[in-house]
Protein backbone atom coordinates (compact mmCIF):
# COMPACT_ATOMS: atom_id res chain seq x y z
CA UNK A 1 0.00 0.00 0.00
CA UNK A 2 2.63 2.25 0.89
CA UNK A 3 4.80 1.62 -2.40
CA UNK A 4 1.89 2.49 -4.53
CA UNK A 5 0.65 5.56 -2.22
CA UNK A 6 3.45 7.26 -2.60
CA UNK A 7 3.78 7.00 -6.14
CA UNK A 8 0.35 8.54 -6.86
CA UNK A 9 0.98 11.01 -4.32
CA UNK A 10 4.29 11.80 -6.44
CA UNK A 11 1.57 12.03 -9.28
CA UNK A 12 -1.22 14.03 -7.98
CA UNK A 13 1.58 16.22 -6.30
CA UNK A 14 2.82 17.28 -9.99
CA UNK A 15 -0.54 17.54 -11.14
CA UNK A 16 -1.80 19.86 -8.57
CA UNK A 17 1.52 22.44 -9.09
CA UNK A 18 1.07 22.17 -13.03
CA UNK A 19 -2.48 23.16 -12.45
CA UNK A 20 -1.72 26.41 -10.80
CA UNK A 21 -0.26 27.71 -14.84
CA UNK A 22 -3.76 28.21 -14.98
CA UNK A 23 -2.68 31.06 -12.94
CA UNK A 24 -0.53 32.34 -15.70
CA UNK A 25 -2.50 32.62 -18.52
CA UNK A 26 -4.14 30.75 -21.22
CA UNK A 27 -0.33 30.20 -23.07
CA UNK A 28 1.21 28.64 -19.94
CA UNK A 29 -1.47 25.76 -19.07
CA UNK A 30 -2.09 24.76 -22.84
CA UNK A 31 1.24 24.92 -23.65
CA UNK A 32 2.25 22.66 -20.73
CA UNK A 33 -0.48 20.18 -22.37
CA UNK A 34 1.56 19.80 -25.81
CA UNK A 35 5.09 19.97 -24.47
CA UNK A 36 3.60 17.06 -22.12
CA UNK A 37 2.63 15.36 -25.11
CA UNK A 38 5.69 15.83 -26.73
CA UNK A 39 7.83 14.56 -23.72
CA UNK A 40 11.14 12.12 -25.07
CA UNK A 41 8.59 11.96 -28.54
CA UNK A 42 12.07 10.90 -30.10
CA UNK A 43 12.18 7.47 -27.78
CA UNK A 44 8.12 7.06 -27.03
CA UNK A 45 6.70 8.98 -29.67
CA UNK A 46 3.99 12.16 -29.35
CA UNK A 47 1.97 11.09 -25.97
CA UNK A 48 4.70 8.11 -25.29
CA UNK A 49 5.37 9.42 -21.99
CA UNK A 50 1.50 10.54 -21.29
CA UNK A 51 0.62 6.72 -21.62
CA UNK A 52 3.67 5.25 -19.39
CA UNK A 53 2.00 7.25 -16.49
CA UNK A 54 -1.48 6.20 -17.34
CA UNK A 55 -0.55 2.50 -17.27
CA UNK A 56 1.35 3.28 -14.31
CA UNK A 57 -1.03 4.69 -12.62
CA UNK A 58 -3.59 2.12 -13.35
CA UNK A 59 -0.81 -0.33 -11.82
CA UNK A 60 -1.09 1.32 -8.26
CA UNK A 61 -4.90 1.75 -8.32
CA UNK A 62 -5.20 -1.75 -8.77
CA UNK A 63 -2.39 -3.30 -6.51
CA UNK A 64 -3.70 -0.15 -3.67
CA UNK A 65 -7.15 -1.46 -3.95
CA UNK A 66 -6.00 -5.25 -3.71
CA UNK A 67 -4.13 -4.69 -1.04
CA UNK A 68 -6.59 -2.68 0.88
CA UNK A 69 -8.96 -5.34 0.70
CA UNK A 70 -6.52 -8.03 1.58
CA UNK A 71 -5.70 -6.40 4.82
CA UNK A 72 -9.25 -5.52 5.47
CA UNK A 73 -10.11 -9.55 5.23
CA UNK A 74 -6.79 -10.06 7.27
CA UNK A 75 -8.26 -7.58 10.24
CA UNK A 76 -11.61 -9.11 9.75
CA UNK A 77 -10.09 -13.14 10.29
CA UNK A 78 -7.59 -11.69 13.54
CA UNK A 79 -10.84 -11.10 15.26
CA UNK A 80 -13.55 -12.24 13.73
CA UNK A 81 -15.83 -11.89 16.36
CA UNK A 82 -16.20 -7.91 16.23
CA UNK A 83 -16.55 -5.52 18.71
CA UNK A 84 -18.72 -5.68 21.67
CA UNK A 85 -17.88 -1.67 22.69
CA UNK A 86 -16.14 0.33 19.95
CA UNK A 87 -13.58 2.66 21.20
CA UNK A 88 -14.52 5.93 20.23
CA UNK A 89 -11.16 6.79 20.00
CA UNK A 90 -10.44 4.70 16.61
CA UNK A 91 -8.24 6.93 15.30
CA UNK A 92 -9.35 9.81 13.58
CA UNK A 93 -11.80 11.15 11.16
CA UNK A 94 -9.41 10.42 8.16
CA UNK A 95 -8.73 6.86 9.24
CA UNK A 96 -11.96 5.41 9.77
CA UNK A 97 -13.50 6.98 6.32
CA UNK A 98 -10.28 5.50 4.27
CA UNK A 99 -12.52 3.04 2.83
CA UNK A 100 -15.64 5.50 2.00
CA UNK A 101 -12.93 7.95 0.77
CA UNK A 102 -10.83 5.71 -1.55
CA UNK A 103 -14.25 4.77 -3.41
CA UNK A 104 -15.44 8.61 -3.91
CA UNK A 105 -11.68 9.44 -5.41
CA UNK A 106 -12.21 5.99 -7.55
CA UNK A 107 -15.82 7.43 -8.78
CA UNK A 108 -14.52 11.37 -9.12
CA UNK A 109 -11.23 9.58 -11.13
CA UNK A 110 -13.97 8.24 -13.68
CA UNK A 111 -15.76 11.24 -13.98
CA UNK A 112 -12.76 13.37 -14.13
CA UNK A 113 -11.08 11.66 -16.89
CA UNK A 114 -14.42 11.85 -19.15
CA UNK A 115 -14.94 15.46 -18.33
CA UNK A 116 -11.18 16.97 -18.39
CA UNK A 117 -9.32 14.16 -20.43
CA UNK A 118 -12.02 12.78 -23.12
CA UNK A 119 -14.02 16.08 -22.57
CA UNK A 120 -17.27 14.24 -23.08
CA UNK A 121 -19.21 15.72 -19.73
CA UNK A 122 -17.64 19.46 -20.46
CA UNK A 123 -19.36 22.06 -22.40
CA UNK A 124 -16.26 23.02 -23.70
CA UNK A 125 -14.49 19.66 -24.92
CA UNK A 126 -12.03 20.92 -26.99
CA UNK A 127 -8.98 18.45 -27.31
CA UNK A 128 -5.93 20.57 -25.42
CA UNK A 129 -7.73 23.38 -24.80
CA UNK A 130 -7.12 23.20 -21.36
CA UNK A 131 -8.11 26.73 -19.83
CA UNK A 132 -10.79 26.82 -21.65
CA UNK A 133 -12.47 23.50 -20.68
CA UNK A 134 -11.58 24.31 -17.18
CA UNK A 135 -13.02 27.72 -17.37
CA UNK A 136 -16.18 25.93 -19.04
CA UNK A 137 -16.05 23.38 -15.91
CA UNK A 138 -16.05 25.71 -12.75
CA UNK A 139 -18.85 28.11 -14.61
CA UNK A 140 -21.22 25.57 -12.78
CA UNK A 141 -21.52 25.38 -8.79
CA UNK A 142 -22.17 22.06 -8.41
CA UNK A 143 -19.47 20.60 -10.38
CA UNK A 144 -17.12 23.06 -8.33
CA UNK A 145 -18.78 21.53 -5.23
CA UNK A 146 -18.29 17.84 -6.47
CA UNK A 147 -14.54 18.95 -7.27
CA UNK A 148 -14.35 20.41 -3.93
CA UNK A 149 -15.49 17.22 -2.24
CA UNK A 150 -13.46 15.19 -3.78
CA UNK A 151 -10.15 16.71 -3.40
CA UNK A 152 -10.77 17.01 0.19
CA UNK A 153 -11.62 13.63 0.13
CA UNK A 154 -8.09 13.30 -0.92
CA UNK A 155 -6.41 15.85 1.86
CA UNK A 156 -7.83 13.31 4.36
CA UNK A 157 -7.13 10.23 2.55
CA UNK A 158 -3.43 11.51 2.04
CA UNK A 159 -3.01 12.39 5.67
CA UNK A 160 -3.89 9.25 7.39
CA UNK A 161 -2.14 7.49 4.37
CA UNK A 162 0.82 9.29 4.67
CA UNK A 163 0.54 9.43 7.97
CA UNK A 164 0.42 5.13 8.41
CA UNK A 165 3.20 4.90 5.69
CA UNK A 166 5.65 7.12 7.75
CA UNK A 167 4.68 4.80 10.88
CA UNK A 168 5.72 1.66 9.16
CA UNK A 169 9.04 2.93 8.60
CA UNK A 170 8.99 3.51 12.43
CA UNK A 171 8.38 5.96 14.40
CA UNK A 172 10.14 4.85 18.17
CA UNK A 173 9.70 8.51 20.15
CA UNK A 174 6.54 10.78 20.97
CA UNK A 175 8.72 13.39 19.52
CA UNK A 176 9.17 11.64 15.81
CA UNK A 177 5.49 10.59 16.17
CA UNK A 178 4.82 14.15 16.56
CA UNK A 179 6.68 15.33 13.82
CA UNK A 180 5.13 12.78 11.38
CA UNK A 181 1.82 13.78 11.94
CA UNK A 182 2.53 17.34 11.52
CA UNK A 183 4.54 16.69 8.76
CA UNK A 184 1.30 14.51 7.30
CA UNK A 185 -1.26 17.18 7.84
CA UNK A 186 1.13 20.16 6.57
CA UNK A 187 1.72 17.88 2.68
CA UNK A 188 -2.43 17.13 2.77
CA UNK A 189 -3.32 20.28 3.22
CA UNK A 190 -1.32 22.02 0.68
CA UNK A 191 -1.79 19.54 -1.77
CA UNK A 192 -5.92 19.97 -0.95
CA UNK A 193 -5.57 23.52 -1.06
CA UNK A 194 -3.58 24.16 -4.16
CA UNK A 195 -6.06 21.62 -6.24
CA UNK A 196 -9.28 24.33 -4.45
CA UNK A 197 -7.73 27.10 -5.25
CA UNK A 198 -8.10 26.56 -9.11
CA UNK A 199 -12.14 26.10 -9.48
CA UNK A 200 -12.45 28.92 -6.80
CA UNK A 201 -10.23 31.85 -9.11
CA UNK A 202 -12.89 30.33 -11.74
CA UNK A 203 -16.05 30.74 -9.86
CA UNK A 204 -15.15 33.78 -8.17
CA UNK A 205 -13.94 35.39 -11.39
CA UNK A 206 -10.55 35.42 -10.96
CA UNK A 207 -9.64 33.21 -13.72
CA UNK A 208 -11.68 33.49 -17.00
C1 LIG B 1 -9.52 21.05 -9.03
C2 LIG B 1 -8.86 19.97 -9.23
C3 LIG B 1 -8.38 19.46 -10.57
C4 LIG B 1 -8.28 20.07 -11.79
C5 LIG B 1 -8.63 21.49 -12.17
C6 LIG B 1 -7.73 19.09 -12.71
C7 LIG B 1 -7.48 19.30 -14.06
C8 LIG B 1 -7.12 18.34 -14.97
C9 LIG B 1 -6.98 18.54 -16.39
C10 LIG B 1 -7.21 19.87 -17.10
C11 LIG B 1 -6.61 17.37 -16.95
C12 LIG B 1 -6.34 17.07 -18.44
C13 LIG B 1 -4.94 17.50 -18.78
C14 LIG B 1 -4.58 17.24 -20.23
O1 LIG B 1 -5.37 16.69 -21.00
O2 LIG B 1 -3.44 17.59 -20.59
C15 LIG B 1 -6.49 16.40 -15.87
C16 LIG B 1 -6.10 15.09 -16.02
C17 LIG B 1 -6.01 14.18 -14.98
N1 LIG B 1 -6.29 14.40 -13.66
FE1 LIG B 1 -6.88 16.14 -12.86
N2 LIG B 1 -7.51 17.92 -12.03
C18 LIG B 1 -7.89 18.10 -10.72
C19 LIG B 1 -7.83 17.18 -9.71
C20 LIG B 1 -7.40 15.89 -9.84
C21 LIG B 1 -7.30 14.94 -8.76
C22 LIG B 1 -7.65 15.24 -7.31
C23 LIG B 1 -6.84 13.76 -9.31
C24 LIG B 1 -6.54 12.46 -8.64
C25 LIG B 1 -6.92 12.07 -7.47
C26 LIG B 1 -6.67 13.97 -10.73
C27 LIG B 1 -6.24 13.03 -11.62
C28 LIG B 1 -6.09 13.23 -12.96
C29 LIG B 1 -5.65 12.19 -13.89
C30 LIG B 1 -5.31 10.75 -13.54
C31 LIG B 1 -5.59 12.79 -15.16
C32 LIG B 1 -5.06 12.19 -16.45
C33 LIG B 1 -6.05 11.49 -17.25
C34 LIG B 1 -5.38 11.01 -18.54
O3 LIG B 1 -4.89 11.83 -19.30
O4 LIG B 1 -5.35 9.81 -18.74
N3 LIG B 1 -7.00 15.27 -11.01
N4 LIG B 1 -6.80 17.02 -14.68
Amino acid sequence: MGVTGLAMLLYVTVHMVSNLKIFLGRDSIDGYAVWLRQLLDGLLGYEGVVWVVRVGLVVCVVLHMTAAIQLARRARKARPAGYQHRAKVQGSYAARTMRWGGVILALFIVYHILDLTAGVLNPNGVHLAVYDNVVADFQRWYVVLFYAAAVIALGFHIRHGLWSALQSLGASSAARQKAIQAFSFGVAFVITAGFLSVPFAVLTGLVG
